[in-house]
């Protein structure tokens, strides 16, 4: 069911888009679904340049003969279209379950939008139920973790942090190389301050709270897909 309400999503962000876009492909099991749909399009013919948000994503569009390029050779994207863990009212989102949310958040802040696709359990009215997933250099892992942890505790975390695992044992470790906290907080009241506060902390790379820069997002329950959408900022 869930698969399918993602798959619905993913269409209908499809259907929104022109040709000669530039877009930004997202990771995760919902762009999946999108990446998948717009291979099926891409070989009908339609006219598109992709920057994929992970390498997971960029197999996956190569395997559907996507054209990909990259932020070095094209400076905008019209749209990247993704996925997210938690999406509050304003569409201020948690994501980085996957561990892609670097190269997320560079290529949606190089898009003039961000679409988010999603089902409908993504919803939440604050966000933090999901852990906040922090990504940190891996040099000084000690010092970094220390530092989180007493600014997530300043902010109200509940559940402290944890260093994601791939296996029992062994870190999992990003696309850049780096390593991830997560952070288990219940429920974030300031995220804006959060956002400056970790982003000080100097072994976070970043971090998954994305503010302010999905404009609209398809959200697909079992009575269909409603169209959420907030001014740009
Ligand atoms: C990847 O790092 C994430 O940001 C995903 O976009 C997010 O976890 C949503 O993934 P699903 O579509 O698999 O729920």
């Amino acid at each position: 069911m869930s698969e399918e309400l993602k798959r619905q999503a993913a269409a209908m962000a499809l259907a929104t888009l022109q040709p000669g876009m530039r877009l930004g492909l997202g990771t995760g099991s919902t762009a999946r679904h999108f990446v998948e749909l717009l291979g099926e399009k891409v070989a009908a013919g339609f006219d598109c340049i992709c920057v994929p948000t992970s390498e997971a994503t960029a197999r996956q569009a190569e395997s559907l003969n996507i054209p990909l390029s990259d932020l070095d050779r094209l400076d905008r994207l019209d749209v990247t279209i993704d996925g997210a863990d938690e999406i509050d009212p304003a569409l201020n989102l948690i994501k980085g379950g996957g561990g892609a949310l670097l190269r997320e958040k560079i290529v949606a802040a190089a898009s003039d939008a961000m679409v988010v696709i999603a089902d409908s359990s993504k919803l939440v009215p604050v966000l933090g139920r999901f852990p906040l997933p922090i990504e940190v250099n891996r040099f000084g892992l000690g010092a970094t973790r220390r530092a989180v942890a007493e600014t997530i505790a300043a902010h109200g975390a509940e559940g402290g942090l944890r260093l994601r695992e791939a296996a029992p044992g062994t870190p999992f470790v990003t696309d850049g190389g780096h390593l991830i906290l997560d952070a288990f907080f219940g429920r974030i009241s300031r995220p804006e301050a959060l956002s400056r506060d970790l982003l000080d902390i100097a072994g976070v790379v970043q971090h998954g709270l994305f503010l302010k820069m999905c404009t609209t997002a398809y959200v697909a329950a079992p009575d269909g897909v409603k169209t959420l959408a907030v001014d740009p900022q």
